[in-house]
């Protein structure tokens, strides 16, 4: 109230929304970088999005760029990765969200509010490990997603208290039994990105000799299922975003019968992780705002461990017991991969993907909200949420 009050006026608009404020509300059109040198926003040809330090790490000592050449500290970053790093010329840059959906949104949406950067023509790559749909792919393999479902975002009872009829105590909102669409929707229980983008990721993350481990063959071998005893692959299929850290078969069903649900029959839950539709509600609001192109999005996970046990192991002593050795070459080959993507996307940027890849499919969010029509949900009635 007080600042539309104060807009109002014409003379104090000016000096609210031009270069005279005080102190820390300084409008910031240039960043310094650790160097204390001024610089221009930082145009990057692609921007790597980690979650936490492991899958950061790996993209430093390496021989194809050098991320540490340059430090941005950015306002509203974690406080525990309070820089975006880049290399010197400004084309590959990486930040770390911390992990979560709400350390994942803070992160991304003030990097898009951040005038250092110039990311409209930026190709966000998401880069972290993830649990594993044993009927779909394996530990260590390259999962590239179509389809983000945050598969939580329910009305959810303990089963005990629910009644034996239930096979889950995961409700969609607004309706009263498993199995029903939502008629109260927020906005951001599915995200579709790009899936020509998607193609030419998984045509350049072929081109990686996958990591493993011996550790991890031994666990895979345990599966009843040929997607999980075969080795590494790089695959398509989609992703589920939940802050609760599930496992166990019961749950993993559930979100995967959701994540049909929600998206028409079209997408299929493979990988599971905190972060991706938190990052993705926040670019699709830059995209909104001009400020990122919302086509330009590659979601990659690598498998680190299964979302359930293998039969006959338990799920408590499958998760807390057993080691499916599925981390260390699921962090590899988030490098392996995606050195592969961004030297495809830098190699070819002339003439490819400076001037973007073309979406043939929807792009964006349940409510249409960048444009177009959602190839899922109850668009254009959303009934009262
Ligand atoms: C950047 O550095 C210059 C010179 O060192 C300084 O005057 C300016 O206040 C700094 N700007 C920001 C946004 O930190
Ligand atoms: C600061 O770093 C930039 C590259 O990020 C470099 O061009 C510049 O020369 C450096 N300035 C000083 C004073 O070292
Ligand atoms: C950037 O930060 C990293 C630590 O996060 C440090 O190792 C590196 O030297 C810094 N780079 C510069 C140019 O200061
Ligand atoms: C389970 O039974 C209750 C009580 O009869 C009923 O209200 C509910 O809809 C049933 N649930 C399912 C999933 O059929
Ligand atoms: C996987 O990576 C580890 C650690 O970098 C290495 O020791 C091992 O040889 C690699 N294995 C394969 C099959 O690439
Ligand atoms: C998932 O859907 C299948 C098929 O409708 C059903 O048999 C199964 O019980 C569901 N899983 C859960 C946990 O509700
Ligand atoms: C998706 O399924 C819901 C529920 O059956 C239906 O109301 C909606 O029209 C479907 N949307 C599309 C795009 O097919």
């Amino acid at each position: 109230m007080y600042l539309k009050a104060l807009l109002g006026c014409p003379l104090i608009a000016a000096t609210v929304l031009g270069t005279t404020l005080p102190g820390k509300l300084q409008p910031r059109h240039y960043s310094n970088d650790t160097n204390g040198s001024q610089v221009g926003p930082i145009k990057p040809k692609v921007f790597l999005i980690n979650l936490f330090t492991p899958e950061a790490a790996v993209f430093y000592n390496i021989p194809e760029f050098n991320l540490l050449e340059r430090n941005i500290t950015v306002p509203g970053f974690s406080p525990k990765f309070p820089d975006a790093h880049c290399t010197a010329n400004g084309d590959i840059c990486q930040l770390v969200t911390g992990e979560g959906e709400i350390n994942a949104a803070a992160t991304v949406s003030s990097l898009v509010l951040d005038r250092a950067f110039d990311l409209r023509s930026t190709y966000f790559l998401i880069a972290g490990i993830a649990g594993v749909n044993p009927e779909v792919a394996t530990t260590a393999s390259v999962l590239f997603a179509r389809f983000e479902v945050q598969v939580a975002l329910q009305y959810e009872f303990d089963i005990r208290d629910i009644g034996s009829n239930f096979s889950t105590g995961y409700i969609p909102y607004g309706r009263k039994v498993p199995g029903e669409y939502p008629t109260a929707i927020y906005g951001t229980e599915v995200f579709e990105v790009n899936d020509a983008l998607r193609s030419l990721a998984i045509l350049f993350a072929k081109k990686a000799q996958l990591n493993d481990t011996a550790i991890a063959q031994g666990y895979r071998a345990k599966y009843a299922l040929t997607a999980a005893t075969s080795g590494p692959s790089v695959v398509a299929c989609d992703g589920a975003t939940s802050d609760v850290y599930y496992t166990g078969s019961i749950l993993s069903s559930a979100f995967a019968n959701f994540t049909k649900l929600i998206t028409n029959g079209t997408a299929t839950y493979c990988s599971t992780a905190q972060e991706d539709s938190a990052i993705l509600e926040s670019l699709l609001r830059a995209t909104k705002a001009n400020l990122v192109d919302f086509s330009r999005i590659i979601v990659m996970r690598t498998a680190s461990n299964f979302d359930r046990p293998p039969p006959e192991i338990s799920a408590y002593e499958h998760f807390f017991y057993r080691n499916s050795g599925g981390f260390d070459p699921s962090v590899r080959n988030l490098y392996l991969a995606g050195r592969e993507i961004i030297g495809g996307i830098g190699g070819q940027w002339e003439g490819t993907f400076a001037k973007g890849i073309k979406p043939t499919n929807y792009i964006g969010d349940i409510f249409g909200s960048i444009g177009g029509t959602p190839d899922f949900g109850p668009y254009p009635y959303f009934g009262e949420a």
